[in-house]
C-alpha cells in the first residue's frame, strides 16, 4: 500500500492552515470521530521528467508518473452469486423530455438471461432489439456495447441483430457483465441499455483451456505529417494472463522501440517518416509461456504532406479574438503519446485560444486511492498551454461521476472533508495556470432538482456553497463556473439551474458564470430556446461559456447539416454579450467520446470539416 488513511499528522494540518477548512484535530490529540483527511501530495507523487523517445511533444518537456502502475480496479469483482441467480437484470431506460413511454415504447432486447460458461468455451449471445412502434417495426437505428472484453467482438448479423462472441480464459473466471445500448428509431436519445451477467467457472482440468496466440491491444489507422516524430504506445495482450514480448523485426530508420519504464507490457515505438504515403511497420508479439507462439499485426499509417494541413484562412483563435471571445478544445488526455500526436498539437496550437483536459483532472483519475496523486498528465497540459499562450479551463472539482472508488465507499460522514480536500489539492497546485473552473459540474437532476450525489448525500445542497466559497479563497480571480448539460432548450431542468443561481446569489455565493455543455445532435433546432436561456443568463450577470459543443450526426444526416447546427451555436454565442467562448469537446472525430457520431471540427485526418468552415464564418461576418 503506498499510504494510509488518518496516517496525516493533526499538527501539520494546523500549520498549513487548513483548518479553517473544516479540518479539526488540532493541538496534537486526534479524535477518532473527526472527518478523515487523506494525505496530500507528497515527494512520491511528484511527476518526473519523460524520455523524449516515449513522446513527441514539440516544445515542452513531457512529465509521467513516478510511482509503480496502480492497481487495476476490477469492477467484477462487485457482481455476486447472488445477483447472478437473481436473473436478467433489469433494462436502464433514458427517457428524453420530449418522449412520453406511454406512446412510444423503449426498445427492447428479447431472448436474453444470464450465462454461464467454462473457460476455455467460446461463448456466443444474440442481441435483438424490437421497437413496437408502427411502421418502424423492428428497425433501431444503433445498438452498441458499454464495453467489449478483450478477446470479444460484437459483429452486426446484418438482419437487425449482434451477436456477442468471447472465449474467457484463466483471467476471466468470475464475473462479467456485459451491456448494450439500443436508440429508438423515433429519437435516438431514447436508449435501452441490457445487460446480462456472464458466469465463468474453470474447467474440471484447466490444463484443457487453449494457450491462445499474444496479441496487441486494438491499433487503428493514424494519420500523420511528413517529417513530424510519430509515436505508438503498442502493448502486449495474452489473454491466458502472460505478458507477451513485443519485437520490431525491420525498424524504421532511425526509430526507437523500448519498453515502456512504468508498464511492462507496453512499447514505445518512435520514427520520423519521411516521405510522403503510406507508411507500415510489423509488430511481433511472442508468448511468454511457449516462445514458438506469436502473432505479427501490421500498424499503419497515412504520411501526408505538409500543405496537406494548411489553410490559407486565419484562424479560429486570432477570429475569435477579433470578436472578444475565446474559442476552446477539450484535450484529449495525453495526445503526446499518441501516433499522431505532433499534428493533433499543431492544429490545436494553430486555432484554440483555451483547453480543458478532458479526463486528466477528474478526481477516479487524478486522486485515485487516498492520498495518492496522478498529476503528469495535467502538468503537462499546462506546459502545452503555456506554449502556445493558451487559458486552462480547470474541469471538473465537484461531480457526481468519474469518482475513485474510495471516494464511491467513503462515509457519508467523510465526504465533505473528501470534497474540501480535493479543490485545495487541486487548486492548490493549479490556481495560478488555471483561470476558469467548472466548480460544479452537472449538479442539476432532469426534473430541476438537484441530482443525487456522494456530495449531495453527505452535505445536502450546501456543497455547492462550500465548494464554490472555497474555490473562492484558493482563487480570488478565477471564473467559477456551474457546468451542465441539457440546458440548451426550455425545461424544468433550465428552470431548476436559474433558481440554484438566484439562490445563490441572494446569499452572495461566487458563481462567475454558466457552463453550457450542448452535446448536440445534427437534428436540434431549438435556437430560439438556447437564445432564450442564454438571455436569462445574462440576466442575471454572469457569463456563459459554451464548454463541450459536439453535434452528433444523426443517421443520413450531411456535414452540411452539422455545419448549419455549429453556425447556429456561434451565431448566438456571438450576438450574447455575456457569452465569453465556445470550446468543443475533443479536437477530431478520431477521438471524441462520440466518435461514432463524427461530431467534431476536424476528421479523422485533421481535415477542417465544413462544420469548421461554419465557425469560420461565423466569426468572420461582422453585423
Ligand atoms: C467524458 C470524456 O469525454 C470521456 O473520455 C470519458 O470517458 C467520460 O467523460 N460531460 C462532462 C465531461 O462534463 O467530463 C464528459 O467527458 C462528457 C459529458
Amino acid at each position: 500500500m503506498h499510504k494510509f488513511l488518518n496516517s496525516r499528522n493533526p499538527l501539520t494540518l494546523c500549520m498549513l492552515g487548513l483548518l479553517s477548512l473544516g479540518i479539526s484535530g488540532c493541538g496534537g490529540s486526534s479524535n477518532s470521530d473527526s472527518p478523515v483527511s487523506t494525505e496530500p501530495p507528497g515527494a512520491d507523487d511528484a511527476p518526473i521528467a519523460e524520455q523524449a523517445a516515449f513522446n513527441n511533444a514539440d516544445g515542452f518537456n513531457v512529465v509521467r508518473e513516478p510511482g509503480p502502475r496502480l492497481p487495476i480496479a476490477d469492477e467484477a469483482a462487485e457482481i455476486t452469486e447472488a445477483d447472478f441467480a437473481a436473473g436478467l437484470p433489469a433494462a436502464v431506460i433514458q427517457v428524453p423530455d420530449d418522449v412520453d413511454p406511454a406512446t412510444n415504447q423503449a426498445p427492447v432486447f428479447v431472448g436474453l438471461e444470464n450465462i454461464e460458461v467454462i473457460a476455455g468455451q467460446v461463448l456466443e449471445v444474440i442481441f435483438e432489439p424490437r421497437d413496437f412502434e408502427g411502421d418502424q417495426l423492428g428497425v433501431i437505428p444503433g445498438m452498441f456495447p458499454e464495453i467489449l472484453p478483450q478477446g470479444g467482438t460484437f459483429p452486426d448479423n446484418l438482419d437487425g441483430t449482434k451477436t456477442f462472441r468471447f472465449q474467457p480464459l484463466q483471467n476471466d473466471v468470475g464475473f462479467l457483465k456485459f451491456t448494450v445500448t439500443a436508440l429508438d428509431p423515433a429519437n435516438s436519445d431514447y436508449r435501452s441499455s441490457q445487460s446480462i451477467l456472464i458466469k465463468i467457472v474453470l474447467p474440471a482440468d484447466p490444463s484443457t483451456i487453449p494457450n491462445v496466440a499474444p496479441m496487441l491491444d486494438e491499433v487503428i489507422p493514424h494519420t500523420a505529417r511528413v517529417n513530424d516524430p510519430v509515436v505508438f504506445e503498442l502493448k502486449g495482450i495474452d489473454l491466458n494472463g502472460t505478458v507477451p514480448t513485443l519485437e520490431v523485426p525491420e525498424l524504421p530508420v532511425g526509430g526507437s522501440f523500448l519498453q515502456h519504464p512504468r508498464f511492462e507490457e507496453v512499447y514505445v515505438l518512435k520514427f520520423v517518416p519521411e516521405t510522403v504515403g503510406e507508411f507500415s511497420v510489423d509488430i511481433l508479439a511472442r508468448d511468454s509461456v511457449d516462445s514458438a507462439l506469436t502473432s505479427t499485426e501490421t500498424l499503419t499509417i497515412t504520411v501526408l504532406s505538409e500543405s496537406a494541413f494548411e489553410r490559407s484562412t486565419e484562424s479560429l483563435r486570432v477570429l475569435a479574438q477579433n470578436r472578444d471571445i475565446q474559442i476552446g478544445f477539450a484535450a484529449l488526455q495525453s495526445f503526446y503519446h499518441r501516433p499522431d500526436g505532433a499534428i493533433y498539437a499543431a492544429t490545436a496550437a494553430r486555432e484554440y485560444n483555451i483547453v480543458t483536459p478532458e479526463n486528466s483532472m477528474k478526481m477516479d483519475y487524478l486522486n485515485p486511492e487516498p492520498g495518492r496523486y496522478q498529476f503528469a498528465a495535467t502538468d503537462n497540459l499546462i506546459e502545452f498551454a503555456k506554449l502556445h499562450s493558451m487559458t486552462v479551463h480547470g474541469h471538473p472539482l465537484v461531480w457526481y461521476r468519474q469518482l475513485p472508488a474510495w471516494v464511491q465507499n467513503s462515509k457519508v460522514a467523510d465526504r465533505e472533508t473528501h470534497m474540501t480536500d480535493y479543490i485545495n489539492r487541486v487548486m492548490g497546485r493549479y490556481a495560478q495556470d488555471v483561470s476558469i473552473w467548472d466548480v460544479i459540474n452537472e449538479p442539476m437532476a432532469d426534473d430541476g432538482t438537484l441530482r443525487d450525489s456522494v456530495w449531495l448525500e453527505s452535505m445536502g445542497a450546501e456543497y455547492i456553497d462550500k465548494a464554490l466559497n472555497l474555490a473562492r479563497s484558493l482563487s480570488a480571480d478565477g471564473t467559477l463556473l456551474i457546468n451542465e448539460f441539457d440546458i440548451g432548450f426550455s425545461g424544468p431542468k433550465f428552470t431548476g439551474l436559474m433558481g440554484l443561481v438566484d439562490d445563490l446569489q441572494i446569499r452572495d455565493i461566487p458563481l462567475d458564470g454558466i457552463g453550457f455543455q450542448l452535446h448536440l445532435f445534427s437534428n436540434f433546432d431549438q435556437f430560439a430556446e438556447l437564445r432564450a436561456n442564454f438571455a436569462e443568463v445574462a440576466a442575471r450577470n454572469i457569463d456563459i461559456y459554451i464548454t463541450e459543443l459536439d453535434v452528433s450526426l444523426v443517421q443520413g444526416a450531411t456535414a452540411a447539416q452539422q455545419a448549419e447546427v455549429y453556425a447556429q451555436i456561434a451565431a448566438i454565442c456571438l450576438e450574447q454579450g455575456r457569452c465569453k467562448a465556445i470550446q468543443t469537446w475533443g479536437l477530431s472525430d478520431q477521438y471524441s467520446f462520440r466518435s461514432i457520431f463524427d461530431p467534431l471540427l476536424f476528421d479523422r485526418d485533421y481535415q477542417a470539416k465544413p462544420a469548421y468552415s461554419a465557425i469560420l464564418d461565423a466569426l468572420t461576418i461582422f453585423r
